[in-house]
């Protein structure tokens, strides 16, 4: 079976709308992929600060981090669930790219530039907004940021589902809402 990483970075948990949608998607995906998720609202996961960064250039590296980098990897498909946040996605989120963005794990380099080491040639970004900002448009920094680590990484190209103005619709829209987007990911679940 192929390989499906699930980094999920839904920091309201079990409240979250965007986890909701995700949940089933990726339950979905379980009929084709083997699933390793990380849940990183759990994890107590720091930034790269001095003590680690000292330690990364002696070739001390968390063992979790080597594990998660080495899954990455080695995956057919990443899934990425994050709630936007000032714009972007959740600080945990860009604390775990830090910490698994990994030389000779996640990436390498010829001499002149660096080179990608994974091998997933798609990737998921499932998120909800609270304004109505659309993926893509200048307000939103999220799906730049996840496209550029891609690149780095060699990923392949990034599919959006969002759902927007979240924090200016009534429950009722909501819900309709999250069941639309439940419907897109589940319907491109068959063939993702
Ligand atoms: C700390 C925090 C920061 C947020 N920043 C933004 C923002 O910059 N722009 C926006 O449109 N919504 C923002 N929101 C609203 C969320 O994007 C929105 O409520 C979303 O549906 C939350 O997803 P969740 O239910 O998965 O946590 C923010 C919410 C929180 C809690």
């Amino acid at each position: 079976m192929k390989s499906l990483v699930f980094i999920n970075a839904c920091v309201r948990q079990t409240d979250s709308r965007t986890l909701r949608i995700a949940e089933p998607i990726v339950e979905a995906l379980s009929a084709r992929y083997q699933i390793t998720r990380y849940n990183l609202p759990d994890m107590d996961i720091d930034p790269l600060n001095p003590y680690l960064y000292a330690g990364r250039s002696r070739g001390e590296i968390p063992a979790w981090a080597v594990e998660a980098a080495s899954s990455l990897a080695k995956a057919d498909r990443i899934l990425i669930a994050a709630p936007f946040w000032d714009m972007s996605f959740p600080a945990v989120l860009k604390c775990f790219f830090e910490q698994t963005s990994l030389f000779d794990i996640t990436f390498t380099d010829n001499g002149k530039n660096c080179v990608g080491l994974c091998q997933a040639p798609k990737v998921l970004y499932i998120t909800t907004r609270g304004m109505d900002i659309a993926t893509g448009s200048e307000w939103e920094q999220a799906t730049p940021y996840i496209r550029a680590i891609g690149r780095l990484w060699n990923l392949g190209p990034l599919t959006t589902i969002d759902a927007r103005n979240m924090d200016y619709s009534t429950e009722d829209e909501i819900e309709g809402k999250i069941a639309r987007a439940v419907a897109e990911g589940t319907e491109l679940a068959k063939t993702w």
